[in-house]
């Protein structure tokens, strides 16, 4: 695909497509991670002396209707502080001439406030195309989603290109998933089996141990023989279990050797901690973490590893006293020589707490996105970045 930096910018009209879904409490930014991890492609476009439009979505609105709750007000706040001059943020843009100067930014309202945005319209698509010389896709965390400003416009503008945070991302899930250096751990954490039943499918063709944590390692805990007392498991998906533990052996590939948990009775903060051997499970018993003993073996694993894919803590990591196991497989990551990829905001969430954040190789912004990539689908927008491409 077209990569933003080998394109000519000056003065054109350059409309970005950024992913600055970030969360919002009483209109007050609480993660500004994604503005950030924005701010390379916008930097680099107003550098370059282009005419600079960019805009997101914001949450799910109602389409055709403004909601102030959903607004990019925010975002325009943080950019203008970033930036340290005026920014203009533009409402019911889809129809108006913007005229710019080289070197302007302009942000263009909640692109989901447009009626057709969704559902990909055409005119709606060649309306956007019409505002701009080059579009640039920078939303990797909306890249699963085929809409107006993630696929439609790609399609009918002049030209077109990844942006740099786009790139980068591709490149990370692209080096885990297409050319992984070997051995390759993986990680997944989660309550339902489900819910990731595919990725778990897609990285047991793959990987050389895969890791699992949370009700998902319950279930493959069962599905092994195991009683795993009042644990959170899903009886209905014992079978797929064991068909990947199937595929796993048959590859040479392993789950890890669960020896001891960390258990409890019920979930909340006063709650005691237990350690117990995993053949030792009461009735009533549920497992919150994994056991030191376990967790050793598995950072044995890693300390030999060459790729790690994370998504989905080990335990509760939310209770200090079921973090642990979370806590010590991000130690035993930072301490590896291995490259790691890391995406899913439950993981990041427990990183954060943990102050980890920086140490891993390469965290992921997007969500649904990096799923699907893991999943093996192929995203609309890599897909028309990739039909658009001039690169010979
Ligand atoms: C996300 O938060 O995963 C992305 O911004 C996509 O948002 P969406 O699921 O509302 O399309």
């Amino acid at each position: 695909m077209n990569q933003l930096q080998d394109l000519d910018l000056k003065n054109k009209k350059v409309f970005i497509r950024a992913d600055l879904n970030v969360p919002i409490k009483a209109g007050k930014i609480t993660s500004t991670k994604r503005i950030e991890a924005s701010l390379p492609t916008i930097s680099h476009c107003l550098k370059m002396g282009a005419k600079v439009m960019i805009t997101s979505h914001l949450g799910r609105p109602e389409e055709g209707k403004y909601n102030p709750e959903l607004s990019l007000l925010p975002v325009v706040k943080f950019l203008e502080n970033y930036f340290k001059k005026k920014i203009i943020l533009i409402k019911d843009w889809v129809d108006q001439k913007i005229d710019l100067e080289p070197g302007d930014l302009v942000v263009l309202e909640n692109c989901r406030f447009n009626e057709g945005e969704s559902d990909n319209n055409e005119n709606l698509s060649k309306k956007y195309a019409a505002l701009t010389d080059i579009f640039v896709m920078d939303a990797f965390g909306t890249a699963h989603r085929k809409q107006a400003s993630t696929y439609g416009i790609a399609q009918f503008c002049h030209e077109v290109c990844a942006g740099k945070l786009f790139f980068s991302e591709l490149d990370a899930l692209k080096k885990v998933m297409s050319d992984p250096k070997s051995p390759m751990v993986a990680i997944v954490g989660g309550s339902k089996v489900s819910t990731k039943l595919s990725i778990l499918e897609s990285l047991s063709d793959r990987v050389d141990q895969l890791v699992l944590g949370g009700g998902i390692a319950n279930t493959f805990l069962k599905a092994q023989g195991f009683n795993v007392g009042n644990s959170l498991c899903e009886n209905d998906f014992i079978d797929s279990a064991k068909k990947i533990i199937k595929k796993l052996e048959s590859r040479g590939a392993s789950l890890p050797l669960v020896t001891d948990v960390i258990c409890g009775k019920d979930l909340n903060e006063n709650e005691v901690a237990v350690k117990k051997n995993i053949n030792d499970l009461d009735p009533t018993d549920m497992i919150f973490d994994l056991g030191p003993e376990t967790m050793k073996g598995i950072e044995e694993n890693i300390k030999k590893s060459q790729t790690i894919l994370w998504n989905g803590p080990i335990g509760v990591f939310e209770l200090n006293q079921f973090s642990k196991g979370t806590e010590s497989l991000a130690h035993s990551i930072a301490n590896s020589i291995a490259f790691s990829l890391v995406g899913g905001g439950d993981t990041i969430a427990a990183l954060e707490k943990f102050g980890m954040l920086k140490n891993m190789s390469y965290i992921s912004t997007a969500g649904g996105a990096f799923l699907e990539f893991v999943e093996g689908k192929k995203l609309p927008a890599i897909e028309i970045l990739e039909k658009r491409s001039t690169v010979e």
